[in-house]
């Protein structure tokens, strides 16, 4: 065991550091080289070392994202791992450990959720996990560490989009494709939430969840070609790519905006929507912290939901990644990483 140094404040209003008792060592899923799901074992790794504005946080649990298995198959992000093994991971929801200055917003002990150092090195699938202080908040007290850890990728995805891209308001008519996924089901309720109409894709069995989210109209992807029953949309969010950008080009209206979400699935884009008249962007997700906080009030009032499909502890990480790599996720899969 080694003890971090006690570092008691003097001044008024100024708390204490804790005394942390914080292992060299830590349980962790890593991979040796990039493959299949099952790549991913567990091992024990370095505990990491925070640097200077760096807040070290033990991780109750890891929410998984596409990125990660498409790191661990060697495509996402996988040309920013500087060594191997890697630990994959980039959501949590934890409690801090080790604070980077006595008065700081996150003192020892305080439960917070975020985005660890995103695209670079990740490496949430662990015990700890050390993250600049930019890129996490308080976690929101109505939610469990479990459900906080589905939050973050996703939701701040969500918000870029459909609150700083499309700047969402009431009476704009977005569709958003994916409603059901990770990112879809925050983006369905973030668009409602500012008075947009919003039309969702997903299948049936997804159908009255997603309604209940604030989806005026949702239509089964498996029955009905949604460009054949929507047109004249202002925005559509694209978490697909590929085939259903080039349909959306013909549901969005004269001067509308496209976004393409999953980087590189559809490398015309740009020139498929300027020669129909259409705007267009892709868009890559930052950590950030102050609209992370935005959301946990936005949960924490009960005007936002994270749902939570599958649970599974961390050592089952391979088989989450493989349920995840099925494409049927219905909002968030989480990995358990240590008790609260
Ligand atoms: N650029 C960025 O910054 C960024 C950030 C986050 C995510 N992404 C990317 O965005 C994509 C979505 O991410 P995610 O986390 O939301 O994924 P996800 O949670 O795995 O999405 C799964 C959902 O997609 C639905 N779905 C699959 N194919 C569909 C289709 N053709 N039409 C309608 N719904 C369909 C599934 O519904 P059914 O079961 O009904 O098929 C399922 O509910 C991924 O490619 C991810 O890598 C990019």
């Amino acid at each position: 065991m080694r003890f971090r140094p006690l570092r008691t404040a003097s001044a008024p209003g100024i708390e204490a550091l804790a005394v942390s008792e914080i292992p060299e060592r830590m349980r962790a899923v890593v991979f040796d080289a990039p493959g299949a799901p099952d790549v991913l074992h567990e091992a024990t790794a370095p505990v990491p070392s925070p640097v200077l504005s760096e807040v070290l946080v033990r991780v109750v649990a890891a929410g998984i994202n596409p990125i990660d298995a498409k790191t661990r198959q060697g495509a996402g992000v996988s040309g920013a791992i500087s060594s191997y093994p890697a630990i994959p991971g980039f959501d949590f929801s934890g409690v801090v450990v080790h604070s980077p200055y006595e008065s700081h917003p996150f003192a020892p002990g305080t439960p917070v959720f975020g985005m660890a150092s995103f695209p670079r090195s990740g490496g949430t699938y662990a015990e700890y996990v050390a993250v600049p202080s930019l890129s996490l908040a308080r976690k929101p007290a109505s939610l469990s560490h479990v459900e906080a850890a589905g939050v973050p990728l996703a939701a701040l995805t969500a918000w870029g989009l459909i609150v700083e891209t499309a700047h969402a308001h009431e009476g704009q008519r977005i569709l958003i494709h994916a409603g059901s996924g990770g990112v879809g089901h925050f983006a369905v309720q973030f668009a409602a939430y500012f008075g947009a109409h919003v039309t969702a894709t997903g299948s049936a069995r997804n159908a009255s969840w997603m309604r209940e989210l604030g989806a005026s109209v949702v239509i089964d992807h498996t029955t009905t070609r949604f460009d054949e029953v929507v047109n004249d949309v202002d925005v559509v969010i694209d978490l697909v790519g590929a085939d259903t950008g080039t349909r959306s080009l013909r549901v969005i209206r004269p001067g509308g905006l496209y976004i393409l979400v999953p980087t590189g699935s559809w490398p015309d884009y740009a020139t498929a929507a300027s020669a129909a008249g259409i705007r267009a962007t892709s868009y890559k997700v930052v950590p950030d912290g102050g609209a992370l906080a935005t959301i946990a009030r936005l949960l924490d009032s009960g005007a936002v939901q994270v749902y939570v499909d599958r649970v599974f502890d961390l050592s089952d990480a391979a088989e989450a990644h493989a349920v995840l790599e099925e494409g049927h996720t219905r909002g968030k899969i989480v990995l358990r990483v240590s008790d609260d």
